[in-house]
């Protein structure tokens, strides 16, 4: 499927950014949010969700589960969930969601059955669904598995469990988090992941009646007691941190005077504390950062990724972009996906001197020129690293395929272009 393209002239490293960039809600919280409401008996309002595909895609398969999804003002929707009655989820737009996984676990529990074809791997990994499986069956459910898919069955509800996760995945912790709402008795889930966006849907739960203890805690506990009520409240989508930090690379490397507002720093430390330590100078405000033209030479710096409040797997793609403006030889250490250092080889088109030592492990000796290349984003993250090469090079750029970056980032084109940045979408 062709999709359009961003023509980028690059700013051959000249700091010319300038004004302010808000930050929209976080694509991470808001489409767990959305298989949240699975666990509505009546109703559930979002406020601050970004216009993009993967949100759209998430209301398209509630919609396919039976639930009515009405856009009430912009950002705003209401879903009423009285009628989900379909146990089946849709298999055109799972294929194209990965994360609707996570839609998995509160149908299994609210209508004793779920089938889901099989999520498959995509571009930065494997992806197994193995902790998913487990969890369900340590709930009382039976699972068959065929070529097309899983079929998990409770005919008698689920009931709670303490639940190990091998890895602190966030979707699996979001997943057993949403159906132990709806399950008998206790569940506790150990070595569970710590990310914001994790505590922002259960906080929410809470707010709508839910027994849940330990968020932002490796063990959370939860006392199932039935079907939620979302009358008179509304979720408010967290600021993305992920987009955050991607613009706050893009303003050390380009900025002359740019602001990053609606967001939340507390939610960066790692990436503000590497970039600091690289020579970045910035202002930190409660919620929101400001770099200026005053700046020096970067230093190279290592990044390893890791969970939360590790440096996010998410920025990697991004950081190395400025990396390779950094006077010395960096490391990049990706501890969570296989296939996420696959976008390097393209950069090294750009001019970058990157060298791949193994699925997880490269080197970026900088500093050096880019130069503007035509290529296609292969993913979210690494199609936004590709724009910011562009922006950062000498000379044109395109990138194709932006419906990988439009799945995360709402109208990146016009929103950099407003400040300062020549960038424009063609079909
Ligand atoms: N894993 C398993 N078995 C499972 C599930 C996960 O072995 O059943 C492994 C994965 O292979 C991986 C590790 O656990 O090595 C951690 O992956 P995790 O499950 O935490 O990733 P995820 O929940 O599928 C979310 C985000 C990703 C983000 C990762 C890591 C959503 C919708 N996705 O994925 O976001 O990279 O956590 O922080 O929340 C993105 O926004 O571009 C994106 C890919």
């Amino acid at each position: 499927m062709p999709t359009d393209s961003f023509e980028i002239e690059g700013l051959a490293a000249e700091r010319k950014l300038e004004g302010k960039l808000a930050i929209n809600g976080a694509k991470n919280a808001v489409i767990k949010v959305l298989a949240a409401a699975i666990l509505f008996k009546d109703e559930v309002r979002l406020d601050n969700v970004p216009a993009i595909e993967d949100v759209f895609r998430m209301e398209e398969l509630l919609g396919h589960l039976g639930a009515e999804v009405t856009e009430e003002g912009p950002n705003k929707f209401l879903i009423n969930t009285s009628q989900i009655n379909e146990w089946r989820v849709d298999e055109g737009i799972s294929k194209r969601l990965r994360a609707s996984v996570v839609a998995t676990g509160p149908l299994l529990a609210r209508l004793g059955k779920v089938h889901f074809p099989h999520p498959g791997g995509c571009v930065i990994g494997k992806r197994p669904i193995d902790i998913f499986l487990e969890g369900f069956q340590a709930m009382g459910a039976t699972l068959k598995e065929d070529e097309k898919g899983y079929d998990l069955k409770a005919p008698d509800g689920l009931t709670g469990a303490e639940i190990f996760l091998k890895v602190p995945s966030v979707t699996a912790t979001e997943t057993f988090l949403m159906t132990a709402v709806l399950a008998k008795g206790k569940t506790v889930i150990k070595n569970a992941a710590l990310e914001p966006e994790i505590c922002s849907l259960g906080n929410f739960l809470k707010s709508c009646g839910a027994n849940i203890e330990g968020l932002g805690t490796p063990t959370i506990t939860v006392a199932g007691d039935g079907l939620l009520s979302g009358v008179n409240k509304t979720y408010t989508t967290m600021p993305d941190r992920i987009e955050a930090g991607s613009f706050i690379i893009l303003a050390a490397l380009l900025a002359k005077d740019l602001e990053i507002f609606n967001c939340d720093p507390t939610h960066l430390d790692s990436l503000i504390h590497l970039l600091k330590q690289s020579g970045v100078k910035m202002e930190v405000g409660k919620d929101y950062i400001r770099i200026k033209d005053d700046q020096g030479d970067f230093k190279a710096v290592d990044i390893k990724t890791h969970e939360y409040p590790g440096f996010p797997t998410d920025l990697q793609a991004p950081m190395s972009i400025f990396l390779t403006q950094a006077l010395g030889q960096s490391f990049v250490f990706e501890t969570i996906f296989e296939g996420r250092l696959n976008y390097l080889e393209t950069l090294a088109r750009f001019g970058a001197n990157t060298r791949v030592l193994d699925a997880h492990r490269a080197i970026i000796e900088g500093k050096t020129k880019l130069h503007g290349k035509e290529v296609e984003s292969p993913d979210l993250r690494a199609g936004l690293a590709y724009v910011l090469a562009g922006l950062v090079a000498e000379g044109k750029s395109i990138v194709h395929n932006v419906y990988y970056i439009d799945r995360g980032y709402e109208r990146i084109d016009e929103r950099l272009a407003k400040v300062g940045a020549l960038i424009r979408r063609t079909a």
